[in-house]
């Protein structure tokens, strides 16, 4: 029998989604006009974000993030994405937050956290979403920035922030520039994870590995252009953030069939489904595991695993992860006999 495709019963978990890059553009709009704060150019008629390729997309992604200026701005924010999601299966998310982001609005990184800790607070009363927040430097804003982030983070510790990462253009700057910062959010007890082989080849993710003590990568999916790399993902169960969506988008493969997420799956690597910049690349939680289910044949089950790896892989406390993996569990046995 074919198994059902992916639907709001099935459990799902995300460790990947920029806070800002999931802005639903009416947000934007609305808190552009009440803030007067120029967003000109980042639309297109059809009122959706508008961007050509990854310079632009950052562009647009900075643009829209000016929109908000004070912790109730984020808190909507917050309460809205995870809100949103939660009403497509979603148990647990951790949202990427990036204080250079907060800093250009004008927000200190206590009250941007703040603010997200409070619509995350809303959130989960209305629907029981869990979620954590991982504090990242951004690689095209130098080393010393990024350095920044991280003494930030170890100087106010938060219990919602558990990991610290680095996003930004992967062509700038070796990974062993982000050292420092790295092993100081490890001594302070974070998460640990880097983007690396999306706009990069597999080298990218090799030197992550290498230098950065991460046990997840963001992205990771050009490690399948080198045998090696991949094994070494296999070796150390390093945990893939897979975005097909957004890899699609931003044109690195040209259809789902060719991205190799399962080919990565298949080889062994551990991989987890998220949506990146959801409303930048026309794409939502429920679609990534609708998409990838639908193109790959995966069953019910492979699609639980995929949850199953995200909860293992969380930055959270145990308990959390035994309570989510419990809920896993129970949508599991429900399936399978529902009677
Ligand atoms: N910041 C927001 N989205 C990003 C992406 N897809 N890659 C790198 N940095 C980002
Ligand atoms: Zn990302």
């Amino acid at each position: 029998m074919t198994e059902p495709l992916s639907s709001s019963g099935l459990p799902k978990a995300e460790l990947h989604v920029h806070i800002e890059g999931a802005a639903p553009p009416e947000l934007v709009r609305e808190l552009a006009e009440r803030n007067g704060v120029d967003v000109s150019g980042i639309f297109a008629e059809d009122g959706s974000y508008d961007w050509a390729d990854f310079t632009q997309f950052l562009a647009a992604y900075d643009s829209a993030s000016r929109v908000f200026r004070s912790p109730q701005d984020y808190a909507r924010l917050a309460e809205t994405y995870l809100r949103s999601i939660a009403q497509e299966g979603a148990i647990y998310a951790e949202l990427t937050v990036s204080p250079d982001h907060a800093a250009a609005s004008g927000l200190s990184y206590a009250d941007y956290v703040g603010g997200l800790a409070e619509g995350i607070g809303r959130a989960r009363a209305a629907t029981g979403i869990e979620a954590r927040m991982i504090a990242v430097g951004v690689r095209h804003f130098g080393a010393r920035a990024v350095e920044q982030v991280a003494t930030q983070v170890v100087s106010h510790p938060h219990p919602l922030v558990t990991g610290f990462g680095l996003a930004g253009d992967e062509t700038e700057g070796h990974p062993a520039n982000f050292a420092r910062a790295f092993r100081m959010a490890a001594e302070a007890g974070l998460g640990l994870t880097a983007h690396a082989g999306e706009t990069a080849g597999a080298e990218s993710v090799m030197a992550a590995l290498d230098f950065l003590q991460v046990s997840r990568i963001g992205h990771g999916v050009r490690a399948i252009e080198d045998t090696v790399v991949v094994e070494r993902l296999v070796r150390d169960g390093i945990v893939l953030e897979v975005c097909p969506g957004s890899n699609l988008a931003l044109g690195i493969y040209g259809a789902l069939r060719f991205h190799p997420v399962n080919l990565l799956r298949r080889a062994g690597c551990r991989i987890t489904l998220n949506s990146d910049d959801p409303p930048f690349f026309g794409t939502t939680l429920a679609r990534e595991y609708e998409s990838c289910a639908r193109t790959f044949g995966w069953s019910r089950e492979q699609s639980l695993d995929i949850t199953r790896t995200a909860v293992a892989a969380a930055f959270c406390d145990e308990d959390t992860r035994g309570r989510l993996l419990r809920v896993v569990a129970e949508a599991d046995a429900k399936a399978s006999d529902p009677a």
